[in-house]
């Protein structure tokens, strides 16, 4: 919900973001591990200058299992039951067992700051009931 406090937070620097280097942190608490990607070509929902950032929860949203970035097929992958999640279309699923998309992290770029910041999450995380809890 649009609704829930979430924190801002500032994930990375663009300048430090190698494209299609996952940067991992967590968002929007301690407990919820997310990864911002940029992919060096605009993506639905991309932000920065470039449309080319997007992050995303890593936890599955089958089981709640830990997804990872392959860098070559440029899709998360959940070493599970082997859902396949397409960070280039707001987290779909492509392949498995999961039924809802990765949770999107909502993303602002701070052009002075050269700040990417984290302000709001898509989608519910896994194992939640509230995704500020
Ligand atoms: Fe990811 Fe089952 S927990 S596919």
């Amino acid at each position: 919900s649009t609704t829930l406090p979430y924190p801002r937070e500032v994930v990375a620097r663009l300048g430090d973001v190698a494209v299609n280097q996952p940067v991992h942190f967590n968002y929007p608490d301690s407990r919820s591990p997310c990864v911002l990607i940029r992919k060096g070509r605009e993506v639905k929902g991309g932000v920065g200058p470039d449309r080319d950032v997007v992050a995303y929860s890593t936890q599955c949203t089958h089981m709640g299992c830990p997804v990872n970035y392959d860098q070559e097929a440029e899709t998360f992958k959940c070493p599970c039951h082997y859902s396949v999640f397409d960070p280039d279309n707001a987290g779909q699923m492509v392949i498995g067992h999961a039924t809802e998309s990765l949770p999107r992290i909502i993303l602002e770029y701070d052009e002075a700051e050269d700040a990417l910041l984290a302000v709001s999450v898509d989608g519910l995380i896994y194992g939640r009931q509230a995704n500020i809890i």
